[in-house]
């Protein structure tokens, strides 16, 4: 890649930051990326990856290796080099409150915006409340009247991270000139012409098009889990269901997956920063929906803590606990509002004894709940239990062998929170298994079910 609008840089190197910087330069641009934080960039530089994302590390050695990918900590050195400077700092959920904490955006672009002293384009791919980012060009525009800002959200799912960014569905790009919009093409060239859409659209639809997908998706998950409420209410099995109606293509079959519900850095927070929005905007009725879709996720976690208290037979002090699953998801080992966490401290909380294996996650857990036992396999964490709980459904809790677990636990007791297991095969070894939305299944069901794979 060479000429105009070859140099990018990328301002955060969290999650987003270091697989957008990494992904463009493995697409041929040179990418200088910054952090505040000198021992992460320390890190990177040393092509240390503080995080586990499939195909991020080969990414990061590469670009390391061809000096198309660099690291700094100096907004001086990103300002002389880049045409291009994409934001990609986090905007978490404000202490007490729904809303979004915009202060590092903010402060990345004060810190970039009088440094700047030629024409470039200021790229915000943060996920933000609408109406953000037409402030902050307003901000830019007084700062340096040859800088322009755009926004071009960022739809990538950890785990599937760098193909989620290197192939997007969608490329959104939120502008307010023909030449931004140029630039943005420019810059997509290739993931367009092998099939990403492109949408030109306002700042405001950009900003929307992140916001209104994860509701989406939030929302989805809720009412599978809502629909499984009744279903343990009426006898009806949940994945069954979830099957029949994602087999419409209206539907479809993505996100329909019930269990303990959704979590990670993203989802929760952002349907409440949504929320919070539209209140702000006075139409917060409009999304009102948004605050019982949190609720139903809430909801989930409490049954499954209901279950373990049923299983142990109503006092849960002092019993062994062993829980499989400490990430938000598998894939990763992010563990931000991770519900299998949640529900493990709970259980610590009503005098369990709990146990916590994950196969990628187990440092990033010890940070954040030091005082849970941890051990370093999924039959370590079980010897003794009473209770086994799969709350993050690794390939690796999949393929584990009733039987072979059964040797070491004190009682053939599992719960399935994420409803991944086989029922049948779990039965069969002699385990009582129970999962959310799924009571005693009818002989009826359980036969249909067989039939549909
Ligand atoms: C999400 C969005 O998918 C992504 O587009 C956005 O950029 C960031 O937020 P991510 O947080 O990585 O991505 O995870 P995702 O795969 O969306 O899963 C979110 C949560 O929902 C996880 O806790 C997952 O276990 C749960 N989930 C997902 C379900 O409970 N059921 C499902 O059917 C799907």
């Amino acid at each position: 890649m060479t000429g105009c609008q070859s140099r990018l840089t990328v301002l955060g190197a969290g999650y987003l930051g270091v697989t957008h910087a990494a992904c463009m330069a493995s697409i041929g641009f040179e990418v200088l990326a910054l952090d505040t934080n000198a021992a992460k960039i320390g890190q990177l530089k040393a092509g240390q990856l503080a995080i586990h994302e499939p195909g991020l590390q080969e990414l990061l050695e590469d670009g390391l290796r061809n000096g198309r990918l660099r690291f700094t900590t100096s907004f001086h050195e990103v300002a002389e080099f880049g045409d291009v400077h994409f934001i990609c700092t986090g905007t978490p959920q404000l202490p007490g409150s729904d809303q979004a904490d915009l202060s590092q955006v903010r402060g990345c672009l004060r810190q970039l915006a009088p440094l700047l002293t030629r024409p470039c384009l200021v790229v915000g791919k943060s996920t933000v409340p609408v109406g953000t980012a037409r402030v902050l060009a307003g901000e830019l525009a007084e700062m340096c009247p040859d800088a322009e800002l755009a926004w071009n959200p960022e739809f990538l799912r950890e785990s599937t991270a760098v193909a989620d960014t290197l192939q997007p569905d969608r490329v959104v790009a939120g502008v307010s000139s023909e030449w931004a919009e140029g630039i943005l093409r420019r810059i997509y060239a290739e993931p367009v012409a092998r099939g990403s859409a492109f949408f030109v659209t306002s700042l405001e639809t950009a900003e929307l098009a992140k916001v209104s997908a994860n509701a989406f998706l939030a929302t989805k998950i809720s009412f599978i889990n809502a629909v499984a409420e009744v279903c343990e209410a009426a006898g009806a099995d949940i994945r069954m269901l979830s099957g029949i109606l994602g087999a419409d293509p209206r539907i479809g079959k993505a996100f329909l997956r019930s269990g303990l519900g959704f979590g990670g850095g993203c989802l929760p927070k952002d349907i409440r920063a949504f929320a919070a929005r539209a209140e702000q905007l006075g139409v917060g009725q409009a999304l009102s929906f948004l605050r019982e879709i949190d609720a139903i996720n809430l909801r989930r976690r409490a049954r499954v803590v209901d279950l373990t208290l049923e299983m142990a037979g109503g006092d849960l002090g002092d019993v062994p606990v062993c829980v499989l699953g400490a990430a938000f998801k598998p894939g990763s080992d992010d563990v931000r509002d991770s519900p299998a966490l949640d529900v493990a401290q709970i259980l610590q909380g009503m005098g369990a004894r709990v146990t916590i294996y994950d196969p990628q996650a187990l440092a990033n857990a010890r940070r954040v709940c030091p005082d849970f036992r941890y051990a370093t396999t999924a039959f370590d964490a079980a010897r003794d239990a009473q209770v086994v709980l799969m709350l993050t459904e690794w390939a690796e809790f999949i393929a584990l062998s009733p039987d072979d677990l059964g040797a070491v636990v004190a009682r053939r007791n599992i719960i399935d929170g994420r409803n991944a297991l086989a029922p049948d095969l779990w039965r069969e070894a002699g385990w009582d298994y129970r999962a959310p939305g799924v009571t005693a299944v009818p002989a009826a069901v359980r036969l249909g079910s067989e039939t549909v794979r």
